[in-house]
């Protein structure tokens, strides 16, 4: 079998070291496996199956060295603007999981169970891996929307503040502690308020819409990964005390006459999909349960009454996982198996 020299840039990362657990648990292919990092980082061992890998630090000088085939990154946008370019020079496919070149038309953004075909068509050498609520979205929508055409579509995330890296996490993880200690919360680092015990309605930077902009980034990459700019969509993103796993409302308005028999049908056949659709026995998924799974899980599958043809329905996934580190291997998986 055909092996690759595989990068993981900001492997010593909270979705790097995800990325290194799933390569490991699929079975990927890696003749010689190469840890990026800082030069802060660089010299640390990480382990991958057991064995010792010694970090490198990401400079061109090193690029050139290693040329990596396979490079797959979650190291932070202007660190992905700088060196993504480069690896790409130096012969390798890159899969990066920042913000910085999603929208580029010159980089397809894929989510490989619905536009597997766009990563054929890279003329930069970069694939970029969708924001993590828009991969789950994306994993619904894209069989309804071939089965019955989609009008518009209105999302209310529920996010984990995983998402936000380790000092979100750290916030929740200490503001939870502070209210079982009866203390007052000591005040948060990344977020704006206090996580524990709230819900915060901002995500990412405000934009001169009135948008945050993981709003924004819900919105036009849901457009460009469909296909169809002609799909009107808009969101609320909401961080929660949650620390893994995104949870999402999704009401969608159809073309044709839709029931949700007719969606739930479609969704229990869909990749990577799981339906958990049973709620007089309370079954419908939630983000404990997704924590640490692969798929997106679907439930709460209701019709709106409200227009003509509508549905509303509940979608969680990992957002570590499926949400950033299980799809972007899901890409590298596409190129070693394709080409
Ligand atoms: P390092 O640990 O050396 O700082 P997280 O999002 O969990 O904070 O992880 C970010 C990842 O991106 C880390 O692995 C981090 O490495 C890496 N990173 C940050 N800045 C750079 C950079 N300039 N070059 C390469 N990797 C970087």
């Amino acid at each position: 079998m055909k092996t690759y020299r595989v990068a993981v840039v900001g492997a010593t990362g909270m979705v790097g070291r995800k990325m290194l657990e799933v390569l490991a648990e699929m079975d990927f292919p890696i003749g010689e496996l190469l840890p990026f990092a800082s030069a802060k980082s660089a010299g640390k061992e990480i382990d991958y199956r057991g064995k010792k890998y010694t970090v490198i630090e990401t400079n061109e000088e090193n690029i050139k060295k290693y040329a990596p085939e396979i490079v797959i990154m979650s190291a932070g946008g202007s660190t992905s603007a700088k060196f993504s370019p480069l690896f790409a020079e130096a012969g390798g496919v890159v899969i990066d999981n920042s913000a910085y070149w999603r929208m580029d038309e010159n980089v397809p953004l894929v989510v490989p169970e619905v536009n597997p075909e766009d990563a054929f068509n890279r003329p930069k050498g970069i694939i970029a891996n969708p924001n993590c609520s828009t991969i789950q979205a994306m994993v619904a929508l894209s069989p309804l929307h071939k089965a019955f055409g989609i009008k518009r579509v209105i999302y209310t995330t529920f996010q984990a503040v995983s998402g936000a890296g380790v000092n979100g996490y750290a916030d929740l993880e200490e503001g939870m502690k502070a209210i079982a200690d009866g203390e007052e919360a000591p005040a948060p680092k990344k977020f704006t308020h206090p996580i524990a015990g709230n819900v915060i309605p901002e995500i990412d930077v405000l934009l001169p819409n009135g948008y945050y902009k993981e709003e924004q980034k819900m919105i036009d990459e849901t457009l460009k990964i469909l296909h169809a700019p002609e799909i009107k969509v808009t969101a609320t993103c909401v961080r929660v005390p949650v620390y893994y796993g995104h949870s999402e409302s999704i009401n969608i308005e159809f073309e044709k006459k839709v029931t949700a028999d007719d969606v739930r049908k479609v969704l229990e056949k869909a990749e990577g999909v799981v339906v958990m659709d049973d709620p007089a026995n309370h079954v419908y998924p939630t983000p404990l349960y997704a924590t640490n799974r692969n798929e997106v899980f679907i439930g709460r599958i209701r019709q709106d009454f409200t227009v003509e043809s509508g549905v509303n329905l509940w979608c969680v996934a990992d957002n570590i996982r499926k949400g950033a580190a299980t799809n972007a291997v899901q890409i590298a998986k596409l190129i070693t198996e394709k080409e």
